[in-house]
């Protein structure tokens, strides 16, 4: 039994094994190119953090913080966290190397693991990777609009065909404080119809209550005051415009007057991102984001204007799975080189060098000596050409081209070799 569970990875954590790769390498390209595209620089802050700066940040009253970190003691007795997001590293990292000297915005993005100690369940892992946008520096509307485009453009990209952005905004410390009160008056007069979880949240952060998913919480949520409705003069004009700027750009969202998110530091627009899941299986938001004026502040001193957001890259891949969407092939191996003898290996290793400088991929097998062995391997790998390297050609500085269709074989000559298969693979 022990060796069983020794033999497995931790609890919602996962391998990702070389077929999977693919996926991520394919996100992480998308994600890099549009990033060059709006002029983010890339930024990987370290796997931990002080816990502190994520209590401080994301809330103390939130699930991440009261359930959800992986936390634990140094030797020397700091208390460390394994990063459960990107958005307050960041900012540590801005106010740490004095980024507020820099051309403002400063518009960084990442793509790394995180951790959060969930309950395992489709979607939701204790180890996933995510990739965000963050701008520091920016207050304008114009902004929040352009980080939904960017997401949008991503799943675009990843023919992610039926991508839904829901958008709210839930106010600053002007408005939202009134709104809150009005929304706990409301829930405190139901709380004999709220779920246990809610009862809780209604004295620590009330507005999570509209994020309960439970069927009885949702009939009392639905008629709850909107936050829409109670949002200060400025705050109205920045949704505003912001949505005026997401018609502008045509992009299709949804006013979800109940989506608040689950970190306290978000102010004015929030927004998720859902893809319709064909089989019905709800893998949740794939990615969310939101503005985040005072979380500098909170943790420096300057008062830095912040928006931003993250997908989550597990997410993705199993909708792109399911929906079974292809990419055009990469470049496929067509040249399998197979040597015999010791003198064979010592020129197939330089020749294999000369190969990848011409940017020709070959599939070899080196450590093996049978050349049947080797033979069997190029069929299954199904290579075009097969090239044999024998004591006897190395010699007489040859080489056997063999076409694995025809089948028929031709000795080259080994400085040829490189030009002669490079001229065949361009005609095929
Ligand atoms: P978040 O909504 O907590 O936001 O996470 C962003 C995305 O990460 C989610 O939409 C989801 O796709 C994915 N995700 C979250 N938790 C899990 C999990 N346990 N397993 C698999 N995927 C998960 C943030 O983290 C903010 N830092 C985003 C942000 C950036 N806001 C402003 N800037």
């Amino acid at each position: 039994m022990r060796k069983k569970i020794l033999l497995q990875t931790p609890t919602g954590m996962h391998d990702i094994l070389p077929e999977e790769q693919k996926y991520y390498q394919k996100i992480f390209d998308i994600v890099s190119e549009i990033a060059k595209f709006y002029n983010f620089q890339r930024i990987e802050t370290p796997i931990l953090e002080r816990t502190e700066l994520f209590s401080t940040s994301i809330g103390l009253a939130t699930d991440i913080v009261q359930k959800e970190m992986f936390s634990f003691r140094t030797k020397g007795g700091d208390s460390l966290t394994l990063r459960p997001e990107g958005t307050a590293p960041i900012a540590r990292a801005f106010i740490q190397h004095g980024m507020q000297n820099l051309p403002q915005p400063v518009k960084l993005w990442y793509f790394g693991p995180f951790f959060r100690y969930e309950h395992p369940q489709a979607g939701r892992y204790r180890q996933f990777w995510q990739f965000g946008f963050e701008v520091l520096g920016a207050k304008n509307p114009v902004i929040d609009a352009q980080i939904v485009q960017i997401f949008f453009n991503i799943f675009q990209e990843l023919k992610l065909k039926n991508v839904l952005v829901k958008v709210n905004s839930i106010g600053d410390k002007t408005c939202r404080p009134y709104y809150k009160k009005l929304l706990s008056h409301y829930l405190k007069y139901r709380i004999e119809e709220l779920c246990e979880n809610c009862r809780r949240r209604l004295k620590e952060n009330p507005l999570r209550v509209l994020d309960c998913k439970e069927e009885k919480c949702q009939r009392v949520i639905h008629g709850a005051p909107q936050i829409i409705d109670h949002l200060c003069e400025e705050c109205r004009a920045h949704f505003r415009e912001f949505l005026e700027y997401l018609e502008e750009l045509g992009l299709p969202y949804q006013l979800d007057t109940k989506l608040v998110r689950g970190l306290d530091y978000y102010t004015r627009t929030v927004f998720e991102f859902f893809e319709e899941s064909e089989k019905g299986k709800e893998v949740g938001a794939i990615a969310g984001g939101g503005r985040y004026d005072n979380l500098i502040k909170m943790l420096g001193k300057q008062d830095v204007p912040g928006m931003g957001g993250a997908g989550g890259v597990e997410r993705i891949i199993s909708l792109i799975k399911e929906k079974a969407i292809k990419w055009p092939k990469e470049k496929k191996v067509e040249v399998f080189l197979a040597q015999l003898g010791n003198l064979a290996k010592r020129k197939s290793l330089v020749l294999i060098e000369n190969f990848r400088k011409e940017g020709i991929p070959v599939f070899e097998s080196l450590d093996r000596d049978s050349l049947k062995a080797q033979l069997r391997l190029a069929d299954k790998f199904g290579v075009k050409y097969t090239l044999i390297l024998g004591q006897k050609e190395v010699l007489e500085g040859t080489i056997l081209l063999r076409d694995m269709v025809s089948g028929q074989q031709e000795i080259i000559k080994l400085d040829k070799i490189l030009p002669e298969i490079k001229k065949r693979l361009k005609k095929s």
